[in-house]
């Protein structure tokens, strides 16, 4: 979809479709009075009569209404501005974008800045994007007849006053954001027969062809070996599918500028291994690879936003399960960091391919490490499928990364990464075991890989919840590519 913004008055548009807002207390937005005014009240007199009470994210579509020069208007329901907050805007923008999409409309202009939708126009002007990209994605690239492609194709957002500066630049942003969401949703889509740890490494030196400033490497086994990942290469001994560790350097910014560096982890299926899982619901471990999506998505977006910061995505990836060769529950092994891992559950596979991936991380000697992982079903338990779950060896990082989810409404709830934790990972017979129960399992999986970051500030993710929908909807979310991103946009600026 193409986006632009622009200054002009609703009824003037020559557009398929102009949208504009309605409170429920019947007052018109600036820029439905404007259009009531040209239509000769037409707009007011509907609502007198009840068609339109405009409660939030109601719709009414109308057509050829004289005076104006769009073939429809869209009007959409506020509800009252006293209870306007993110959730309801994006509710709203969600349910124009819907209504939107259910008409032949190919482009639409929308006026969504001057209405009370939030005070700041950046915001309104990011989640409109957001949400009619949402509208428009499809998953159907393997259906043998592709579902209706999306109608709507160009998106203005005007605005009654001279749009503010930088609003332009925002919309740049937000497309950039959306096309990453678009690249990790797609990604998370595949299935495990095509979205093999070898696609992965194609996807990110694709990805490093496109963009100049991104530098993509892909480690092979071998070269694991030498670097002694015993524990990332024990979960990938029962597949056929040879593991990778792929780099990604974005280079933003002086050279001498430590980086961020993005650690994704890359499950292409997560069957258990050796301690195989249930069978119901199984097919959704495809998904064990939306952290490693989130880090291409999220490099894709600021490759094309020209971010200047510099950034390294890492990604670890394989496959995870049970064969003759495959690891067996009480083997230990040597992880990178020379400490000793005593697996009694190879269905916590996560941590022991991300362990290693974090040691190799130090390499490009970091200011920041963040690690997002589906790494625990307990993050589900604990948070649903609202908040990803956050930890970090330093305050002023989760701060900053809360923050960052909530201007980006991609929000994280931080946990408790306390010592007392630790004790549970005790192991008789190695430096530690991969499991610490069923008490608080996503915290001791943090305190897990907390032993392997001691090194640099460190932040991880736990988005087991926040990656994809299960039920009617199935399917990857894009998330969290607008809170990584939105982070890195904040350090680029110099707000921290
Ligand atoms: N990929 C799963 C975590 C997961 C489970 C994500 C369900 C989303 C939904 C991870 O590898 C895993 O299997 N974790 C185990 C850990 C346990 C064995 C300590 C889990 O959560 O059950
Ligand atoms: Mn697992
Ligand atoms: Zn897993």
């Amino acid at each position: 979809m193409e986006f632009s913004i622009k200054q002009g008055s609703p009824e003037k548009q020559r557009s398929a479709c102009v949208v504009v807002g309605v409170f429920e207390n019947g007052k018109l937005s600036n820029a439905a009075q404007a259009l009531d005014k040209a239509a000769k009240h037409h707009l007011s007199d509907l609502i007198a009569r009840g068609d339109m009470h405009g409660k939030a994210a109601s719709t009414l579509l109308l057509h050829k209404i004289p005076g104006i020069a769009a073939e429809r208007v869209l009007l959409v329901g506020l509800g009252k501005p006293e209870e306007m907050n993110s959730k309801t805007s994006i509710d709203i923008l969600r349910a124009t974008f819907r209504a939107l999409q259910d008409t032949p409309a190919k482009d639409a202009v929308l006026y969504c800045t001057d209405d009370g939708m939030g005070s700041d126009a950046g915001w309104v002007v990011k989640q409109t994007v957001l949400a009619a990209t949402e509208a428009a994605y499809r998953a159907d690239s393997l259906k043998s007849k592709p579902a209706k492609p999306a109608t709507l194709k160009e998106l203005t957002l005007a605005t009654l006053d001279k749009p503010g500066a930088g609003l332009k630049s925002t919309l740049e942003q937000a497309a950039a954001i959306a096309h990453g969401m678009q690249l990790t949703k797609d990604l998370g889509n595949l299935p495990g027969n095509i979205c093999t740890p070898t696609y992965l490494a194609a996807q990110a030196l694709a990805l490093g062809k496109k963009h100049k400033a991104i530098k993509t490497t892909v480690l092979e086994e071998k070269d694991m070996q030498k670097l002694g990942m015993g524990s990332f290469l024990s979960v990938t001994r029962g597949s056929e599918q040879p593991a990778k560790l792929i780099t990604m350097e974005y280079a933003g910014a002086d050279k001498k500028q430590k980086p961020v560096v993005l650690v994704g982890k890359g499950v292409t299926f997560d069957s258990g291994g050796i301690s195989l899982k249930p069978g119901a619901e199984m097919d959704e471990m495809k998904y064990d690879m939306c952290g490693a999506a989130s880090v291409l998505g999220t490099m894709q977006a600021i490759a094309e936003m020209g971010l200047k910061l510099n950034v390294v995505g890492v990604i670890p990836t394989c496959e995870n399960l049970p064969s003759g060769r495959a690891t067996k529950p009480g083997d230990i092994v040597t992880s990178m960091s020379g400490q000793t891992i005593e697996i009694l559950n190879t269905d916590a596979e996560g941590r022991l391919i991300l362990c290693d991936a974090l040691t190799y991380s130090a390499k490009f000697k970091p200011d920041t490490v963040i690690d997002i992982a589906t790494l625990t079903g307990a993050c589900v338990i604990a948070l649903g499928h609202v908040a990803s779950g956050l930890f970090s060896n330093q305050d002023d990082l989760a701060r900053d990364l809360l923050g960052a989810g909530e201007q980006a409404y991609d929000r994280a709830w931080q946990l408790p990464l306390w010592e007392d934790y630790q004790p549970l990972l005790d192991s008789n017979f190695a430096d530690m075991q991969n499991i610490g129960g069923r008490a608080g399992g996503t915290i001791t999986a943090a305190c897990f890989l907390s032993r392997f970051t001691k090194d640099y500030r460190w932040a991880h993710l736990d988005i087991a919840g926040t990656a994809w929908k299960s039920g009617k909807e199935k399917g990857a979310t894009g998330r969290p590519v607008p809170l990584l991103t939105q982070y890195l946009i904040n350090r680029a600026h110099g707000s921290k």
